[in-house]
């Protein structure tokens, strides 16, 4: 099934608006994909140009049919992109630390950082380009995603509470623009929280199909920031272990199991409205159309996992492990019994019939991240939720989850944040945070 976001030429799009940006993107100075068109007719870049067969894009000194651009995603729209777009293949997530106490020259950076990331996600590099700029400069891109297709990069931003307000300190006059959903996260049982993996005044979230392009995100931004943020912590994520595409095969989590068969769809508007994107009324006004974020480091006691028995296994998630289906049903789309999986059982407990509806969107990437010292590898789930409000979506949940899940014994949350991302850029002229430092 086609993707209601998803343009002819395959490119998910956030809304009309997005048209426009595209076409403005494309006349962008320098091209990381320089479109040949065999027609003579001029092809613009990006979305617009993105797919069929009369089309060629040169990448580096090659040349590949235009479909294997990867697809751009447009970067302009309503909402944020790398939210309910389709779950790209790898991440590089980073929080950083504000460095600088001057609120103009945090605005300034993240105007840059918004050019930077339209050109980017368009395949387009930072500026001037990694060549061909000043000899006497460095370059202002870094260059190694010359000649890599877009791969679907998406770029998303979100802020955290200590931006609004840190050690009693309002540092940037914005403490009374802090939503009163951005609640400081409670400390959950068997939470083993480590500092320097949790918090952030200011989260980005790069996904593309290939690492090489999201880590260049990351690195561009932090390079553009030199001075004025610094990275606080990062993490890198590759298998995704949930999907808005549900008709597309569910991926797996290093746990053996499929993850991500009952999630919030990408085609699911009126699910998205009432579960991921906040409103006006909610009370921030800059946040209407934006989304709270969860970030969790989950590590899994993979070397005890792998010792348990294949029936256990099945009973702590409530589903098989072959099929995905719920326990008692045949298919991985079955209606789950609840009442048929113990009730200790991961999905049970998880389940919006669990706790009065609540849904939450999961958008997170396995890890391994070498080894923990103890000849064990340091593996697990970096959890990714979005939600309109997390004190009615993931808080409820986790404790649950953390009270009596049989996951327990084989997980341990071991980083932690949370981030209100605002809504998308809406065109070449307004950037990341417009509403909240203007109010518009
Ligand atoms: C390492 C930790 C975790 C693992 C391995 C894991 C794995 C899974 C698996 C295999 C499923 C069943 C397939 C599916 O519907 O996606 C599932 C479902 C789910 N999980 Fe997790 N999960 C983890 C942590 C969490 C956390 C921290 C939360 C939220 C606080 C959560 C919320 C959910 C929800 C809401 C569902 C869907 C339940 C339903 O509606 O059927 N999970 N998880």
């Amino acid at each position: 099934m086609a993707d209601e976001n998803t343009t002819e030429a395959g490119a998910p799009q956030q809304d009309g608006a997005d048209r426009a940006g595209t076409t403005e993107r494309a006349r962008g100075p320098v091209s990381r994909r320089a479109v040949i068109g065999w027609t003579g007719a001029g092809i613009a870049l990006g979305a617009a140009a993105a797919g069929g067969a009369a089309a060629a894009v040169r990448t580096g000194n090659d040349v590949q049919p235009a479909g294997s651009a990867g697809n751009v995603i447009a970067f302009h729209g309503t909402n944020q992109a790398g939210i309910t777009t389709p779950v790209q293949d790898r991440l590089h997530f980073a929080a950083f630390d504000v460095k600088t106490d001057d609120r103009a020259e945090l605005v300034a950076l993240l105007k840059e950082w918004t050019a930077a990331a339209a050109a980017m996600t368009a395949g387009k590099p930072v500026g001037a380009g990694a060549v061909g700029g000043l000899p006497e400069a460095p370059p202002d891109d870094t260059g190694e995603a010359l000649g890599l297709p877009s791969s679907r990069l998406t770029i998303t931003v979100g802020f955290g509470p200590t931006l609004f307000e840190k050690d009693g300190k309002d540092r940037f006059g914005l403490k009374a623009q802090r939503p009163t959903a951005l609640v400081d996260l409670p400390a959950f049982p068997h939470d083993n929280l480590d500092a320097t993996r949790s918090g952030g005044d200011i989260c980005v979230q790069a996904c593309a199909d290939d690492p090489q392009v999201a880590v260049h995100a990351i690195r561009n931004l932090a390079r553009i920031g030199f001075g004025k943020v610094a990275v606080r912590w990062s993490q890198l994520g590759f298998g995704k272990t949930s999907s808005t595409t549900p008709d597309e095969q569910t991926p797996r989590n290093l746990m053996g199991f499929k993850d991500g068969t009952h999630n919030v769809a990408g085609s699911d508007r009126a699910t998205q409205d009432e579960h991921v994107w906040a409103a006006a009324k909610d009370g921030a006004a800059w946040m209407a159309g934006g989304s709270y974020l969860v970030a969790r480091r989950i590590r899994m006691h993979i070397e005890t996992w792998d010792r348990t028995p294949l029936k256990e296994q099945e009973d702590i998630f409530g589903r098989n492990k072959g099929e995905g289906a719920p326990a008692g049903k045949q298919r991985e789309h079955d209606t789950p019994n609840l009442k048929a999986m113990l009730p200790t059982a991961h999905v049970r407990l998880a389940h919006p019939d669990s706790n009065s509806g609540v849904t939450i969107l999961r958008r997170g990437y396995s890890f391994t991240d070498g080894t923990d010292g103890l000849g064990r590898l340091d593996a697990g789930l970096f959890f990714l939720a979005y939600q309109r409000d997390v004190r009615s979506g993931f808080i409820p949940v986790q404790k649950r989850l953390a009270g009596t899940d049989a996951l327990n014994e084989y997980i341990q949350h071991v980083g932690s944040a949370h981030f209100a991302c605002p809504p998308g850029v809406r065109d070449s002229a307004d950037w990341w945070g417009r509403g909240l430092f203007e109010g518009k």
